[in-house]
């Protein structure tokens, strides 16, 4: 993607965290900040309501530091992320999908577990701002520290906001002119909401997942945005099995949009500038979801995977 734009594009590889993905950082300061506020006792329980990244996280720390696990999510989720959560020995509960305004959202019913249990803590990965300190202390420097200070700009697709924020909120703190581009997948109203200031969903809805909102998190209040791309799912399909053809990079969607933004971006401002993103997790979570033959095709999306490479589709 370098080569074929001019600019240095960047991105860090977060699916070798321990859990696999970017949201190992938020899971771990999440845990931490109950632990430091005495929300968390030993032996208690960690709840939260979770596309899945941040429960394979949070599962993992519960494990090793001797605590449970309760993972709510919403049952449109791949199977893979389930699975390997109960692995990791967290109760799963799937929910019907319904909008954070309904009282049975999987975050308010993991909120109320947790209000009903003794030494529970809902962690509350997308108002709780420990979520972006994760990324203010350790994403946001690395990307600092890796790149000598040359970079021009950062973007992300963002779930709770706390990378595009933690991050973005870090480097213009090193150097104001550092850009940072909200990258969004349709179907979510962050695009419009920093494009007019409205709170509008584009149209359709996105085979990504853990990315796209539907309203600002206590993570993104008041980050430092500079612009958004609207990355429809065939760019962000496209570059997923490009990453995996042509880069030896097995990942999910939503780090094809990812990629597929920082490419847009590189287009934009021309050659001879760094572009940072990061690949956040693997493909193995979205086998029979973004590798399924028939679910591609269901979706329209076939088209736009190039022919060689629709070998990776499995029927
Ligand atoms: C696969 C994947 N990519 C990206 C994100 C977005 O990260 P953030 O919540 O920091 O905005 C998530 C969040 O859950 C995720 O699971």
């Amino acid at each position: 993607m370098s080569d074929e734009t001019g600019c240095e594009i960047l991105a860090k590889a977060e699916f070798c965290n321990g859990g696999g993905s970017v949201k190992d950082r938020a899971a771990l300061f999440l845990i931490q900040d109950a632990i430091r506020k005495g929300q968390l006792r030993p032996g208690g329980t960690v709840v939260e309501g979770t596309a899945g990244n941040t429960g394979i996280g949070l599962a993992h720390m519960c494990l090793s530091m001797g605590f449970k696990c309760m993972i709510f999510m919403p049952n449109n989720q791949s199977k893979e992320k389930i699975e390997m959560l109960e692995t990791l020995g967290a109760k799963v509960k799937t929910v019907p999908v319904v909008p954070w305004s309904d009282p049975n959202n999987y975050n308010h019913l993991a909120r109320q577990f947790a209000e009903t249990t003794e030494n529970a803590v809902w962690t509350n990965q997308f108002d709780n701002t420990a979520n972006r300190q994760a990324h203010i202390e350790t994403t946001g420097p690395e990307i600092w520290e890796q790149t000598g200070g040359k970079v021009d700009v950062v973007t992300f697709g963002t779930g709770t906001g706390g990378t595009l924020s933690g991050v973005g909120i870090f480097l213009k703190e090193k150097n104001p002119a550092i850009k940072v581009i909200l990258a969004d997948p349709q179907g979510s109203v962050l695009y419009n909401y920093i494009k007019q200031g409205k709170l509008e969903r584009t149209e359709g809805s996105s085979i990504t997942e853990g990315i796209g909102q539907g309203r600002v998190t206590r993570n993104l209040e008041g980050a430092p945005i500079d612009d958004a791309l609207l990355i429809p799912d065939t760019d962000a399909v496209n570059m997923t099995f490009r990453l995996l053809h042509e880069e030896g990079f097995f990942v999910g969607a939503s780090t094809g949009l990812n990629v597929a933004a920082a490419v847009q971006v590189a287009k934009q401002i021309g050659p001879g500038h760094t572009i940072v993103t990061c690949l956040c997790d693997t493909g193995h979570k979205y086998y029979n979801k973004l590798f399924s033959k028939k679910e591609i095709e269901q979706r329209g999306l076939l088209d736009c995977i190039p022919p060689a490479y629709r070998v990776s589709l499995h029927n």
